[in-house]
């Protein structure tokens, strides 16, 4: 529960409201390690603590965390300095579960910020290309302006690996060449094979939503989708109820969580 002292090692601003940063243990106890999907609690001394995913595993204790300014703590952490220091709880939740994909057939949607808990997903199957068939990654932003990780998308598309990536934004100017619309009409064009497929879903609500939809009509079977939930957060260790849906804490059984368990608790809830 005590959160531990971390430094800021490096600040990367990704777009006008992001911002990752790598911070590492400034105590003497062993390093934290993450998996893909997990999150831990990052606490600003005297203004609040808030869940964020971790965006990159490193090897080497530091902990990666991509941030989009939007309230009291996010804006104090996106503005955040190298030496800055910062608490850090965790890791909580269950992951992504990468490894028990292979042999199957990817889809990794990211819409916004949702791309930062898949980023490790991503590259987890690049670095074990082998152990999975085709694997596309589409990723949705509001403007081209708006979208994170750029280089490392271009990067993802100009690999050799093979893996098809797509992006689109909902608003753009006549300078964008790509796709405009929203992230989940991407599925319809992307290569896979239903029947073999699991999916990894991060992004606001509406859109898991309707990837999910757009995923069961191609046929792919709705407990091998997995979506990330978000939930308000105050303990991460499923004691104070604030991120309960019906018999499910996300902050320990989730956040990421199979559609067929999550979308009716989240059907129940917006009654
Ligand atoms: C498991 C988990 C993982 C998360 N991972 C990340 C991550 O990797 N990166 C990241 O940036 N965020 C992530 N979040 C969301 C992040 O925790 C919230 O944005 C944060 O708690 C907001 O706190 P705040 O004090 O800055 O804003 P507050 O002061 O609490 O809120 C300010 C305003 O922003 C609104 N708001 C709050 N949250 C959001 C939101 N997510 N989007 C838009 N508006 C919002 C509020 O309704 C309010 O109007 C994650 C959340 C969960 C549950
Ligand atoms: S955050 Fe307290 S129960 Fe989940």
């Amino acid at each position: 529960m005590r959160p531990r002292p971390h430094q800021v090692l490096e600040v990367k601003i990704e777009t006008a409201d992001v911002t990752t940063i790598v911070v590492a243990p400034i105590d003497a106890e062993p390093p934290l390690v993450a998996r893909a999907g997990q999150f831990n609690m990052l606490w600003m001394f005297g203004i609040g603590e808030v869940p964020i995913s971790v965006s990159r595993i490193r090897r080497d204790g530091a902990l990666v965390h991509t941030i989009r300014a939007v309230g009291v703590v996010t804006s104090a952490l996106a503005g955040l300095d190298a030496g800055g220091v910062v608490g850090v709880r965790g890791p909580f939740g269950t992951g992504w579960d990468v490894d028990s994909a292979a042999g199957r057939d990817l889809v990794v949607v990211g819409g916004g910020i949702g791309l930062a808990p898949l980023r490790p997903v991503v590259e987890h199957v690049l670095a074990n290309r082998g152990d999975y068939g085709r694997v596309s990654v589409l990723v949705g932003a509001r403007t081209p302006k708006d979208i994170v990780f750029g280089e490392d998308i271009d990067q993802w598309q100009h690999s050799d690996l093979g893996v098809d990536v797509q992006v689109t934004v909902d608003v753009a100017g006549a300078e964008w060449p790509g796709h405009v619309g929203v992230v989940t009409d991407l599925i319809a064009s992307a290569h896979f094979e239903p029947a073999r497929t699991i999916a990894f879903v991060c992004g606001p609500e509406a859109m898991m939503r309707f990837a999910t939809r757009a995923l069961q009509e191609l046929a792919v079977p709705l407990e091998r989708i997995r979506l990330s939930a978000e939930r308000n957060m105050q303990c991460a260790i499923a004691q104070c109820g604030h991120c309960q849906l019906g018999d499910v804490f996300v902050c320990r059984d989730g956040p990421v969580l199979a559609a067929a368990r999550l979308l009716p608790l989240l059907a129940v809830r917006g009654r």
